[in-house]
């Protein structure tokens, strides 16, 4: 016998096929189910509160519902289209088990309510295991950092080399930007704290329900303050999306930076063969992947903030179908970053650097140029006119075909009676990365001391993370 819909009282005609078919949302919703199952225990425990359910009730209902969890757990029960989402598939197969009682459920509540409470609990879990996965992530970062310390490499802007920078500094860079993401996604998971429940379909539910213990039960601080916003908000899911984006837009740029290290233009880094991959026609190719899917995957991550975006800016007050297009754009983004930390880490340890090639590629292209400028600076001479100088200096290296280093004392004399014999210590890239002790600075001393704040930090922060 074909099931009814919970819905079906009011229909005269049976669904559509191809309409059912459409509508349904449990291909892909029902990976939500043990936190939907999760939200009605606790609402089965208020109903009973509220004296709507007796206590024996309740109890059938939640044995029941445990069941059901089990059973979709373990794959006997598969419900298709015909259960049209994860809530009407808990309850139907509910009612198969216990009987009419499982019609009490609903009481008090909508599926509106429901599936807003569903994806908060949902996102509650997977920022978590996200941030823990981060963490690991960030340490594996700082390990680098460490077992790196005396690499000293070009600093670029406009890809072209510009300073003498450590490789730890570097690093330690993209270390902030991924602390920056943590602490969005941790202030994400803060807003959205609260629980929707008692909503009903949008006006609120006409029971006495303790919309404070539910709240209790299911680990929010505080309940939402207005049904209607309940119902139709999903700006906590947007602000994943966008926190995630910009995450895969940090990974996206090392990501970058790793394939341009790794050419053999540069040879400043080597990606273990575990993590790298080779060509069906080209026999001497290694090619990294990882890295560059990584990049690439950055699309479809702003992709699916796209579609949220879009997906909500022309809906009505309260709750509309549309929204159930919300949860694929979020499951894909959970999993896109979910894979991305898991291979990353490991392929991070697995780095090596050429420290000989990173400190040549130092030595050419007139890096210490701004240091001889600030040495003429020291010397009394306006920055302006110090730049001018130094600009004529290259110049003649340039032509000559030579480093600073392969000037003369005589030489540097012609440009500027302020040249001293300390001009060639102060062009040295070790006197370079000294001078730049100001906080923030590539100093090594500075960056020791950043790195071992980061590891403290870094301590503190992964036992904040409690799954
Ligand atoms: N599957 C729906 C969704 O994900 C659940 C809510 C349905 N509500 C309704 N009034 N039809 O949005």
């Amino acid at each position: 016998m074909k099931k009814q819909k919970s819905w079906s009282g009011r229909f005269a005609k049976a669904a559509n096929k191809l309409s059912e078919e459409f509508n349904a949302s449990i291909g892909f919703d029902v990976r939500l189910f043990a936190h939907d199952i999760r939200g009605s225990i606790a609402h089965a425990t208020v109903l009973c509160d509220a004296g709507i359910i007796t206590k024996q009730e309740s109890k059938k209902i939640i044995t029941g519902l445990k069941k059901v969890e089990s059973q979709l757990a373990r794959g006997i029960f598969t419900p298709g289209a015909e259960c049209e989402d994860i809530h009407m598939a808990v309850e139907s197969r509910l009612a198969e088990l216990i009987g009419a009682l499982a019609g009490k459920l609903h009481t008090g509540r909508s599926r509106n309510d429901q599936v807003a409470l569903d994806i908060r609990l949902y996102l509650r879990d997977e920022i978590k295991s996200i941030l823990s996965a981060l963490n690991k992530f960030k340490g594996a970062l700082l390990t680098l950092a460490e077992a790196n310390i005396d690499v000293i490499m070009p600093g670029y802007t406009h890809l072209q080399r510009a300073q003498p920078v450590l490789l730890a500094h570097h690093l330690l860079a993209y270390y902030e930007m991924f602390c920056r993401d943590t602490s969005r996604l941790t202030d994400c998971l803060a807003r959205f704290d609260e629980m929707p429940l008692g909503a009903g379909a949008l006006a609120g539910s006409p029971y006495k329900l303790d919309r404070k213990l539910a709240a209790r039960l299911l680990g929010f601080s505080r309940v939402t303050a207005n049904s209607m916003d309940s119902v139709s908000d999903r700006d906590f899911a947007i602000e994943f999306l966008s926190a995630a984006s910009v995450m895969v837009l940090h990974f996206s740029r090392l990501s970058e930076e790793l394939v341009l290290w790794s050419s053999q233009e540069f040879a400043f880094v080597e990606i273990a063969e575990e993590f790298s991959t080779g060509s069906s026609i080209m026999p001497q190719k290694k090619n990294h992947d990882i890295a560059e899917l990584t990049r690439g995957k950055t699309g479809r991550v702003y992709g699916n903030l796209m579609s949220l975006l879009t997906l909500m800016k022309g809906l009505p007050l309260a709750y509309n179908k549309d929204m159930q297009e919300d949860k694929e754009p979020l499951f894909d983004t959970v999993d896109t970053l979910r894979a991305i930390l898991d291979v990353y880490a490991p392929m991070m340890e697995s780095l090596r650097f050429n420290g000989a090639t990173t400190l040549t590629a130092t030595k050419k292209g007139f890096l210490n140029a701004t240091d001889a400028a600030d040495y003429l600076v020291n010397k009394g001479l306006p920055f302006r006119e110090a730049h001018r100088v130094v600009g004529r200096v290259v110049r003649l290296c340039i032509d000559k075909g030579v480093d600073l280093e392969g000037l003369t004392m005589k030489e540097w004399r012609v440009f500027s009676p302020l040249f001293g014999v300390d001009i060639k210590e102060a062009i040295s890239i070790e006197k370079s990365l000294k001078s730049r002790r100001i906080a923030g600075g590539t100093a090594p001393g500075n960056v020791l001391k950043a790195l071992k704040k980061a590891k403290k930090e870094l301590a503190l922060e992964a036992k904040k993370v409690v799954l």
